[in-house]
C-alpha cells in the first residue's frame, strides 16, 4: 500500500510517498520561509503564491524520488485543515485533480493529527533520516507543539483519541516566533531563540507560568507580554517603547539571558502538563509532534523528567512535511476509513482535533 501525501497548510509545499504506514520512500519539502523572514512571520498571500509555483514540481519529485509512477500509487492523502485558507486550497485542489485524473481514492487529513503520525515511520532507505525502531504503542500520550497548536491528546488507538487540553491563545511556537521578533532574531523563532539561549543563563530572569482553570490547557500570550516588559525594563524604558526598537538597544548578553529564560519557562510549561497527564493516564508511550518537537531543550527536559524513554522521530519530520500526511493516509486506507469525493472536498481552515 503506497500513499502519496500532500501538505500545503502554511509556508511549506510538501509531498511524500509512504508504504504501509511505516516505510518512508520519499519526502520533498519546498519552503517559502525565506520570503517571509523579512516580515518576521508568514504572509498568507506570499505563501499561497509560492504553493502555486511549487506544488506540481514537488509532487513530481516525490514520485520520482520514490521511484514510483502513478500506477504504483494506491491512494492520495491531503491536508484539508487546519491552516491558512489560501494555502490549503492549493494542496486540496491539486489532490482533487490528481485523484480524478488518475482514479485514486482520496483521503482528507487533519494536519495536527498528521503531525503525530510522523512518529509511526520506522523504516527508510533515504539518507540522513534517523527514525525510531518501533511505532508508538497505545495508549499513547501525544504532546503536539507547533506554530499553530499546543495540545495534549490521548490516543487509545488509531482514530480513537481524546483532546485533553489545548492553548487558549497563542501556540508555543508562535510565542517563540514573537520572542525572536522582540530580540531581533531571525524567523522562525524556535531555532533562533534556541541557539541564542545556549549563550545565556536560563535562570537569569523569573518569568510567569500561566495558571489555567482546565488543568491540561495552555496559555502563552502572558509569557510573551512578560518577555516584552522584561526587555523594555532591561534597556531602562517603560512599556511605551515600541518593540521594534528593542533589538537595537539590547546587548547580546541581555538577549541571550532573555532567550534562555523564556525558553526554559515555555518548555517547562508544556513538560509540566505532559508529566501530569502521564501520571494520570499511565500511557504505554509518549510522542512529541510539531515544529517545536525539534527543540533540543524540550527533548532534554522530557528525558530528565519522564520515567519512560521517548523514541523521537527525525527533526526534518517534526516541521511540516508530506510524509506525516502520507503515513496517516496509509492508516486511513489500511483501516478502511471512508474516502472523500474528489469533486467535493472543501478546505477547513479552523478544523480542530
Ligand atoms: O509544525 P510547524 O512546522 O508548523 C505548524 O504547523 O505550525 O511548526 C512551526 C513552528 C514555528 O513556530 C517554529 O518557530 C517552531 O515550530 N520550530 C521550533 C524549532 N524548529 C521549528 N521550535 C523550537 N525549536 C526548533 N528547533
Ligand atoms: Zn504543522
Amino acid at each position: 500500500m503506497k500513499v502519496l501525501g500532500i501538505e500545503s497548510s502554511c509556508d511549506e509545499t510538501a509531498a511524500a510517498v509512504v508504504e504501509d504506514g511505516k516505510r518512508l520512500l520519499s519526502n520533498v519539502v519546498a519552503t517559502s520561509m525565506d520570503l517571509h523572514a523579512q516580515y518576521g512571520g508568514v504572509v498568507p498571500e506570499i505563501a499561497a503564491r509560492s504553493h502555486i509555483e511549487s506544488i506540481i514540481p514537488v509532487i513530481k519529485q516525490a514520485l520520482s524520488d520514490a521511484q514510483c509512477t502513478w500506477d504504483d500509487i494506491d491512494a492520495i492523502a491531503v491536508t484539508y485543515g487546519a491552516g491558512l485558507g489560501g494555502s490549503l486550497l492549493i494542496g486540496v485542489l491539486a489532490a482533487r485533480t490528481l485523484a480524478i485524473r488518475y482514479k485514486k481514492p482520496l483521503y482528507a487529513i487533519n494536519h495536527v493529527e498528521g503531525h503525530v503520525y510522523a512518529n509511526f515511520l520506522t523504516q527508510t532507505s533515504l539518507p540522513d533520516y534517523v527514525l525510531p525502531a518501533q511505532a508508538p504503542a497505545f495508549p499513547c500520550l501525544a504532546l503536539i507543539v507547533s506554530g499553530g497548536h499546543s495540545q495534549l491528546v490521548l490516543f487509545r488507538d488509531h482514530f480513537d483519541y481524546t483532546l485533553l487540553g489545548q492553548t487558549q491563545d497563542d501556540a508555543i511556537g508562535e510565542a517563540f516566533d514573537k520572542v525572536a521578533k522582540i530580540l531581533g532574531l531571525p524567523y522562525p523563532g524556535g531555532p533562533s531563540v534556541g541557539k541564542k539561549a545556549t549563550e545565556g543563563d536560563a535562570h537569569a530572569f523569573q518569568l510567569p507560568k500561566a495558571r489555567m482553570q482546565a488543568k491540561y490547557d495552555f496559555s502563552f500570550s502572558g509569557l510573551k507580554t512578560a518577555v516584552l516588559r522584561l526587555a523594555q525594563e532591561q534597556v531602562g524604558k517603560d512599556y511605551s517603547l515600541p518593540s521594534m526598537e528593542l533589538p537595537g538597544l539590547l546587548n547580546e548578553a541581555q538577549k541571550a539571558n532573555i532567550a534562555a529564560s523564556f525558553q526554559r519557562v515555555a518548555v517547562e510549561t508544556v513538560v509540566d502538563k505532559a508529566m501530569q497527564a502521564f501520571e494520570e493516564f499511565q500511557p504505554a508511550s509518549v510522542v512529541i509532534a510539531g515544529g517545536v518537537a525539534a527543540s533540543p531543550e524540550l527533548r532534554r527536559q522530557l528525558a530528565e523528567r519522564l520515567p519512560i524513554a521517548i523514541a523521537y522521530t527525525d527533526r526534518k519530520l517534526c516541521t511540516d512535511n508530506g510524509a506525516m500526511i502520507a503515513t496517516l493516509g496509509c492508516y486511513h486506507a489500511m483501516l478502511g476509513r471512508p474516502t472523500v469525493d474528489p469533486y467535493k472536498l472543501d478546505i477547513a481552515p479552523n478544523l480542530s482535533m
